[in-house]
């Protein structure tokens, strides 16, 4: 968070200490899973995408590398490559591979050191390249630069981002996309399938307790930005799979009765009372097909791997 004003980092902090009292004041304690990743939990969260139980960023990175032909077919000379929250922007080059005389890349990020990052990267690689960066939260309203000039439009948002949100909130998001790209837009995303419990948990709370560290990471935030007095040691990482809402479920697990404070306030926890901190849901391929279709998406194409744990859709928006 180099690139921030002094100021701006003050309404920062006011929103998170604004969203830690708000979430522990609820029924079920939680916290939104933006906070998790502050430069240490997005380390943390680095190493989870290698981690063998991790099985998402390889399974669509493979499917992206095998199938970049197909996925890039029908775009033509003259195109516009839109990526939301591009990140690292390690999967888009694996498209960008693949693409013949794209028209220009356009990468979306909240984090402008990221976004400088990836297009050094990608312009070394790919000279000649036409790159913009936008610094912006892809949820929120945006114009994108040369729309009209391109000769097609290609979104893409992969690593099952989308699965952060809640089902009604997916629909929300596809369609400001779509809104976004404009009709006739194609889009590329990729997303995490419904599997086994013995195969999935694990994703969620592996073996070398990197998950575990990532989701203690907020406590420690907290405590070090709000001046909390959380007993990191006394919460135990949890993942549950929520079969009512499609979704694995991260909690914080209190050890034992306890009373933490917070900028003045204190919140008390029973033995066994949870902080909620994350949501990854998980879809069948059609269920994801005609989610995309209330928000005015039709189903082009989709890939898997050969095991079906991950999927990689075409849409054409047609709202
Ligand atoms: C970044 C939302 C795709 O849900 O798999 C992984 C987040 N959290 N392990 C996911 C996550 C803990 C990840 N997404």
């Amino acid at each position: 968070m180099e690139d921030m004003h002094v100021a701006d980092r003050g309404i920062e902090l006011d929103d998170f200490a604004r969203a830690v009292s708000e979430g522990l004041s609820r029924e079920q304690k939680e916290l939104p899973c933006r906070f998790l990743y502050d430069a240490r939990g997005s380390d943390l969260f680095e190493d989870i995408t290698v981690l063998d139980e991790y099985y998402p960023t390889r399974t669509e990175a493979a499917i992206l590398e095998q199938c970049s032909p197909e996925i890039v077919a029908d775009t033509p000379a003259g195109a516009m490559l839109v990526e939301f929250g591009s990140g690292s922007s390690v999967k888009t080059e694996i498209l960008l591979a693949a693409l013949d005389k794209l028209g220009v890349y356009v990468a979306i990020d909240v984090s402008q050191s990221a976004l400088d990052d990836a297009s050094a990267r990608i312009g070394k690689r790919f000279p000649g390249s036409r790159i913009e960066t936008l610094v912006a939260d892809f949820a929120e309203p945006m114009q994108l630069p040369g729309r009209e000039d391109a000769s097609a439009i290609l979104g893409f948002f992969p690593g099952s981002t989308i699965g952060n949100l809640t089902r009604e909130e997916a629909v929300k998001l596809l369609r400001h996309f779509g809104q976004v790209l404009g009709s006739g837009a194609r889009f590329v995303v990729g997303v995490d399938l419904k599997k086994d419990l013995s195969r999935l948990l694990p994703a969620y709370d592996d073996a070398k307790g990197v998950t575990a560290a990532f989701n203690k990471n907020i406590l420690s935030r907290i405590n070090r930005e709000l001046g909390a007095d959380f007993d990191v040691g006394a919460f135990d990482h949890e993942a549950r799979w929520n079969d009512d809402k499609g979704r694995v479920e991260m909690h914080l697990v209190s050890r034992h009765s306890q009373t933490v404070h917070v900028r003045g306030e204190a919140f008390s926890f029973q033995s066994g009372e949870s902080i909620h901190t994350e949501n990854s849901h998980k879809y069948g391929v059609e269920e994801f097909q005609s989610l995309a279709q209330k928000a005015g998406w039709e189903r082009s194409k989709v890939w898997t791997d050969r095991d079906v744990l991950f999927s990689v859709h075409e849409l054409v928006y047609r709202g």
